[in-house]
Parts: structure tokens; sequence; C-alpha cells
């Protein structure tokens, strides 16, 4: 049984491991253990005695979900203001609900009439537990909530962790930043509208952890907008994380009979970074992902952003479609520029109908011109925005947040529609709706290009609402388009990585990860998106990019982009015969590979950064197909000469594989634990290895 209640215990277990809390005598819940498994009946629950008039009980005991009130003074995950003015919540255990993989605690204010739900899930087959919370005000009068967790942990020990983050930002999204936590807190949060490109949404927790090695404990926030993650840890060493929505500027009106739900937060603890990867790849495909594609294999595509930037135009289009297909390219995207009075970035935005001049007889001649090549086609858009010289802000300028009192600023000359409103999302949805019910849309880009300001939202009660209700409206936008289109893929961008999350997964098939296509920086931030989110949702194109690791040859840079779901963007037009000839070969290369790249398992052998070169390898479920990526920019000092020793494969199983220039067969246990030799040299050094399984 993945659950287990034995009251006053709750005992939750995954394949390798176990979650336990229970009911203290006071009525209050209690966190008892997160690791490996252990006896149900070997549990108990510490009783605690204030120690001294300013070290209370309360404040000592491990809970799952601590709100604010009594003698509690540690950050909390709820904070709850009722209409009398009280402003401390003071939560008993009420009931439980087990419904199959589902458990529900309820705890009920022992005085108003708000309820507390923390729910868990437990997935067969994976080693992932899914928290969230309901919060339920079965009064009259409305309860304000001031702070909002998913979830609460408590990590198991005394001794340090380390809680790694990123520090990033536009064009080095998802950098990784590890801190040791010895006091205090650590906090990564956003304030911007979408969960940005500075931190990210989740904690990782490590001690003494390498790929595979380790005690690694890990939670992420499926959500997209202003989020908060705090690590705190004690006086006596424990280690708390708290996932949820970011208490700056918030709060929510929970209004009599009514419920909020949170988002989830993902969570479990693996020996190493590697086996976490692992489990959440292959969660997030089987149980996050929407269901339409997520076991599909993702088309190879090509778009047009980089190649011809604004200047769209029908002739251009068709040119790039037709090298395009001929390279192997399944679907080919339109990318901005294609509506309304769009030149350049100063207008046009808000008004999504098709620029009549760049195309006179609308988009309909492009896509059968796209569909006869044997390609899908996609388009751009940005439905969040509106540019001030647009037809449609100059039709309502009241619907943008905005002050009266304040002056709009501007950020790439654009600014942020009230998604609160509904007159505003009738008219985003009439207007895709109508695009993907007109034309042969296979693909729809969702681009996000600027944070939030003036967030003035006078059609609210409680304008602080704004920023949980913006992210979830493009959520029910989003679903509503798929509901009626649902042969139609969305990708979510932001301005490259901003909205590059789990939230986003739960909505759209793929995120592009960045607007750096420079394959150097790639090398980093794609490891990075890999840590938590599966490679098979990561857009990578191959493009003509310049910048200061420029350049690196054309083979290098497709090796790269054919470690996640491949696309291109380069202008094809500027291509000799040589290198369309290298495009074809490596897109054709890359559909042999794509079920390993997409659906296997990721052992990441080499980190960019401290190894100086990267190594990954996929291998499939039954570990009898491999494929193994080496790529180096270049060495110093002439030393790279290694053995490299690969992962994943059945140690008893003979595998056969071209290393070298030679055919090798060696059985999987020589290829993990001796390796094969390997001489780096040169600038863009760059291998793709298959191994296949002898029979
Ligand atoms: C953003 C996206 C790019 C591209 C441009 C178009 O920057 O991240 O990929 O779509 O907008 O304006």
């Amino acid at each position: 049984m993945p659950i287990t209640v034995k009251e006053p215990y709750f005992i939750l277990e995954t394949e390798r491991t176990q979650y336990v809390f229970g009911i203290d005598q006071a009525g209050r819940e209690r966190h008892l253990h997160w690791g490996k498994k252990c006896l149900p009946e070997d549990f108990f629950i510490p009783e605690y005695e204030d120690e001294n008039s300013n070290h209370s009980a309360q404040d000592e005991a491990q809970q799952e979900y601590t709100a604010f009130g009594g003698t509690v003074y540690r950050e909390c995950a709820l904070k709850a203001r009722f209409s009398d003015g009280c402003r401390e919540t003071d939560l008993a255990y009420r009931d439980f609900r087990l419904d199959g993989d589902t458990l529900e605690v309820t705890l009920q204010d022992r005085h108003y009439p708000l309820a507390v739900t923390l729910c868990y899930r437990v997935t067969p087959g994976c080693d992932i537990l899914t928290r969230w919370v309901k919060l339920q005000n079965s009064g009259t009068a409305p309860i304000t909530l001031e702070k909002i967790c998913s979830a609460e942990l408590s990590l198991p020990g005394e001794q340090p962790y380390a809680i790694h983050n990123t520090n990033g930002a536009w064009g080095g999204e998802g950098l990784p930043a590890v801190q040791t936590l010895t006091s205090g807190a650590l906090t990564f949060e956003s304030r911007r509208g979408t969960s940005g490109h500075n931190h990210a949404p989740y904690l990782l927790a490590s001690r003494r952890a390498g790929e595979a090695s380790g005690e690694v404990f890990f939670a992420a926030l499926a959500y997209s907008g202003n989020f908060k993650a705090e690590a705190t840890r004690d006086l006596f060493g424990r280690t708390r994380l708290l996932l949820g929505l970011n208490d700056f500027d918030f709060s929510y009106t929970l209004k009599g009979g009514e419920t909020f739900e949170t988002p989830p937060v993902f969570c479990g603890t693996t020996p190493g970074f590697g086996e976490m990867s692992r489990q959440m790849h292959r969660f997030v495909r089987e149980h996050v992902l929407p269901r339409a594609f997520a076991k599909k294999p993702l088309p190879v595509l090509y778009n047009s952003w980089e190649a011809t930037g604004f200047d769209v135009s029908c002739e251009n289009q068709m040119r790039l479609a037709d090298l395009a297909a001929a390279a192997g390219v399944e679907l080919f995207v339109m990318d901005d520029g294609w509506f309304g009075a769009r030149r350049n970035d100063r207008a046009g935005l808000g008004d999504w109908f098709v620029n009549r001049e760049k195309f006179p007889q609308g988009l309909a001649p492009l896509i059968a011109h796209v569909n006869a090549l044997g390609m899908d086609f996609g388009l751009w858009v940005e439905p969040e925005m509106v540019n001030a010289d647009s037809d449609l802000f100059r039709a309502h300028p009241d619907w943008t947040y905005h002050y009266d009192t304040r002056k709009a600023h501007e950020l790439r000359h654009q600014r942020v529609l009230n998604l609160t409103r509904e007159d505003v999302r009738a008219y985003l949805f009439e207007r895709l709706d109508s695009l993907l019910s007109d034309y042969n849309i296979r693909y729809i880009k969702w681009d996000m290009n600027r944070p939030f300001s003036e967030t003035g939202a006078e059609n609210l009660e409680n304008p602080q609402m704004l920023w949980y209700l913006h992210t979830q409206a493009v959520y029910e936008l989003v679903d509503r388009l798929r509901a009626k289109h649902p042969d139609v893929q969305f990708e979510s961008c932001a301005s490259g990585g901003g909205r590059a999350d789990l939230g986003a997964l739960l909505h759209f098939d793929e995120v592009w990860p960045s607007d750096n296509t420079d394959a150097v920086d790639r090398m980093t931030i794609q490891r990075a998106y890999s840590l938590l989110h599966p490679v098979k949702t990561m857009r990578a194109w191959v493009t003509d990019v310049g910048g200061p690791n420029k350049p690196t040859s054309l083979a290098f840079r497709f090796q790269i982009a054919m470690q996640g779901a491949l696309g291109l963007g380069g202008d094809l037009t500027k291509y000799s015969e040589a290198d369309l000839q290298l495009c074809r070969e490596n897109i054709a290369l890359y559909k042999e590979i794509r079920p390993l790249v997409q659906f296997g398992d990721l052992y990441r052998l080499a980190d960019p950064d401290a190894d100086e070169y990267l190594c990954t390898q996929y291998v499939d479920e039954e570990k009898r197909k491999s494929v193994v990526f080496l790529a180096a920019r270049g060495t110093r000092f002439y030393k790279k000469r290694m053995a490299v020793r690969f992962d994943g494969l059945a140690p008893e199983k003979r595998y056969a594989l071209c290393w070298e220039g030679e055919n090798v067969v060696k059985s999987g246990a020589y290829l993990m634990e001796v390796g094969l030799p390997l001489r780096i040299r040169g600038a863009d050094f760059n291998r793709i290895v298959r191994i296949q399984a002898a029979e």
C-alpha cells in the first residue's frame, strides 16, 4: 500500500522512500520522517515542553504546515486575517480521507470557519510525492489569506545542507547557484509576474552529493507566477523548505463558501542528482505534461526569428520553408512580425490580425506551401501584451494594468494586458481561436516579453490578487484553446526562459529555455534545465548567432541542439550546399536517436563547466540502446586524455559501438567500470556515439 493510515500516523511510501507524519495529543500535525523506509511500528511522536519563557514547545515541533499564531516564531506556511481583525490561525486535526493514492488530512481552525486540507499523492512506480493544500471558508464573512505555501518540508538530520537554486538572467537562464545554509534563511523568489529568469521555483538540498552519490532532497513548485522558495535552518540545525505563492504585495480574499487550491509541489529524495533528474523526467513525461503530446516525439522545427526578424513576408518564409523541408524539418514556425502594423517592436502587439501588406491573401498560401512540403505550420503570438501603438490599445486604453496617477513604464515599448478582466480574456480567446480555426496551425509559440509594472487592476475588489489571477488566466486560456484545438502544440516562451517551470509544463508541451542559442553557453544552460525538466520539453535550435564564443562549427552546434528537442533557427538562405548537406545528415540522425533523447534515461557523465567538456548519455528502458554526446569547445594544456566511463547499461549485457573509428564490443560492466580511452583535441570536438546491445 503506498499510503497507510494507522491513526495517529500517516505513512506514505513511494518505490524507495517513506514520508511519515502524525497527530500529537494537542491535535497538531507533526512531521516525523522523510527518507529511506523504516518499520511503521517504530515511529513515535516526541512531546516537547516549553524550555523557558523564550523558547516554546510549539516553536520546536516540526510541523507539516505551520500557520502563523500562538508562540510559533519561525517562518510560516500560512497567514490568514479574519474579518473581525484576528490575525492568528489555530489549527487542530479534524479528519482524513484516503482515496487510492491520494491522502487528504483536514485541519480546522478552533474558532473560525477556515479548514486547511493538506493533500498528498503518491504516484505508483515513481519516487515522487505530490503535495498541495486546499483552504476552505465555510462561513459567510471573507477571510484574507496573506501567505499561502503549497508545502512545508522538514529535512532529516542536523548537519547543514547545500541549497541549490539559480542565479540567472536573460541569456543566462538557470545558471546553478549553491550555498551552504548554516543559519537563518535563504529566499529565492520572483516579483515580476512570471517565474522569471533569475531564480527558479524549486529548491534542491544536498549533502555530500554528486551525480550518483550523497543525499539529495528536491521540491519543485508547479507555478509560473510570483513564487517564493525559502530554506531555513534553526538553532537546533534543522532545515526546512517552504514553497508557495510569493506573499510580497499579495493577498487573496477567500469569500464565504469558497475554496482555494494551491499549485502542487513535486518532491522526492534520491541518492544523487542523476537519479533525481531521471525520476523527475519520467514523472513529468508521464504525469505532468498535457497528455496530447506527452508520449509523442516532438517534431524537428524551423523557426524564422533569427533569419528574418520582424521582416517576414510570404516570399521569404516560403523560401526558408523550401530549404527547411529539404533538410528534413517537420514543423515550420513563423515567429514575430506577421500581424497588425508590426514592422519593429514599437507597434502591433495586441492586433492579432494578419498583416495584409505582408500577406495580401492571408496566411493560407504560406500554410498551403508549407503543408505541400510535408511540414506542419506554427505561429508566434504574445497574447498578454499590447503596444500603445496598436488598434487594441487605442480602442481600450484601460485594458492594461495601470494607475491613472502613475507613468506607464514600458519595456520593449509594450505594456501588460490586464488578464484578470473577463473582456480581455474573451478578446484573446476569440482572436486565437479564430486563427486556429481559420488556418491549419499546429503549433503556437506563446511568448511573454516583459515583467509587470503599475499593477493597478480597478476591476478587482482586492487588486493584490492579480499576480495569482493573471497566471491562472494564462493557464486557463491555453487549456481552453487546447480543448477546442487538440491537435495544436503549445510552447511556453518568455523572452527565452522566463517561464520555464513545471507550472508551464502542466499546460504547455515544451519550453524555450533561453534566447541565448550560442552552443557553448547552451551547454551550461541546457544542463541546468535538465536537472528537473525532461529534455524532451527543451527546445534547442541550431542558429548562426554571434557572440564571444563564436564561431563554433555547424557540426558542434548540431551536437548541442540534438540533446533536446531539435530545432533550426539560422538563415538557411546563406548556408552553403555543404552546410545544407550537414543539416540533412544531422536531422536524419536525430530522427533515429530521437526516441532515446526524448524518452530515454539521462546520465550526465561530465559537467561542461567543471570538467571542461560535456558528456551526456541517454539509455532506453530495456538498456538495449544508448547514445552518448561528447563535446568540448577546446582543451587547455593538451590535457584531455581520459577514459569515458559510461552509465545506465546492464553490466552483464554486451554492447557494440564504434569508438574513435574502431568497432568495439564490450560488456556493460567494462564500459561502466573501466571505460574507453579518449583524447580530446582541437576546437569544437564533438562526437555522437551510438551503443547497441549485441545479440
Ligand atoms: C522573444 C523570444 C524570441 C522571439 C522574439 C520575437 O525575445 O524569446 O524567441 O520570439 O521574442 O519578438
